[in-house]
């Protein structure tokens, strides 16, 4: 039967069988757990599959919201060509601090911006900049403002940018509808928008692992 136990054992058979041994991710991972970092970085599978999906669509600018120590940054840096950049945005300057020494040690520090301030602020000025549109964006910082996340990255998209939004299922509280936490309301509020945006086609799946139950969004801007 499954349980948190058997979703980990798995996690590490597929992890075994999947994702080679990198001195540069385990570096990440031990240094953010030397600092107290929170210990809520993707799992190494999902990690992968971000870099996987960046392939996929040829993400040249990748956006991400949320960088902690880094360790998703890495896995989506290293899917860039040549010539391709990753802006990451970071509230918390210690954070920041040990995702730019994390991003150094796997050698991406040159194609990564790491931006600290509170998300919306950063976003509301990259928007400013009319950039070149993201192929890319991952959203996976403070729940409460998913939406606006959202929001943000779309206006800086254009037809085909891949949008992905980690922690949509949250242990299975995002289908309780009278769930009063903030940050369950904030992906539920996402939620209920995209039940008729007819500017994204979406989907969601539900993920298990060391990570506990979750799941991760999926949108292509049309
Ligand atoms: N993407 C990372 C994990 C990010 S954890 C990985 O998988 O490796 C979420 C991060 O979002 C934390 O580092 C937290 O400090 C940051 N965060 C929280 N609120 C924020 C805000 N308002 N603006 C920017 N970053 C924020
Ligand atoms: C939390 C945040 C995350 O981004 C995550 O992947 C898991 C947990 C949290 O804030 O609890
Ligand atoms: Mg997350």
């Amino acid at each position: 039967m499954s349980s948190p136990l058997v979703w980990s054992a798995v996690e590490s058979f597929l992890v075994d069988h999947l994702i080679p041994r990198d001195d540069a991710m385990d570096h990440a991972l031990h240094e953010s757990e030397r600092a107290a970092l929170p210990a809520i970085s993707v799992a190494p599978p999902e990690g992968k599959f971000l870099h996987l999906l960046a392939r996929l669509c040829n993400a040249k600018r990748i956006l991400e919201i949320g960088t902690l120590g880094g360790y998703s940054t890495i896995w989506l840096a290293r899917a860039l060509p040549a010539g391709g950049r990753l802006i990451t945005l970071e509230i918390s300057e210690r954070h920041a601090e040990v995702a730019r020494a994390n991003l150094q040690h796997a050698g991406v520090s040159d194609v990564v911006d790491v931006i600290v301030a509170p998300a919306l602020d950063t976003l509301a000025w990259l928007k400013a900049d009319k950039p070149e549109p993201f192929d890319m964006v991952f959203i996976d910082a403070d729940k409460d403002n998913s939406l606006p996340y959202f929001e943000a990255a779309l206006s800086m998209s254009r037809c085909g940018t891949l949008i992905v939004v980690d922690n949509v299922v949250r242990r299975g509280e995002i289908a309780n509808v009278d769930a009063d936490n903030a940050s369950t309301q904030g992906v539920q509020r996402l939620l209920y928008s995209l039940k008729d945006d007819r500017r994204v086609d979406a989907t969601a799946l539900q993920t298990v692992g060391s990570k506990g139950y979750d799941g991760l969004l999926l949108a292509i801007v049309l």
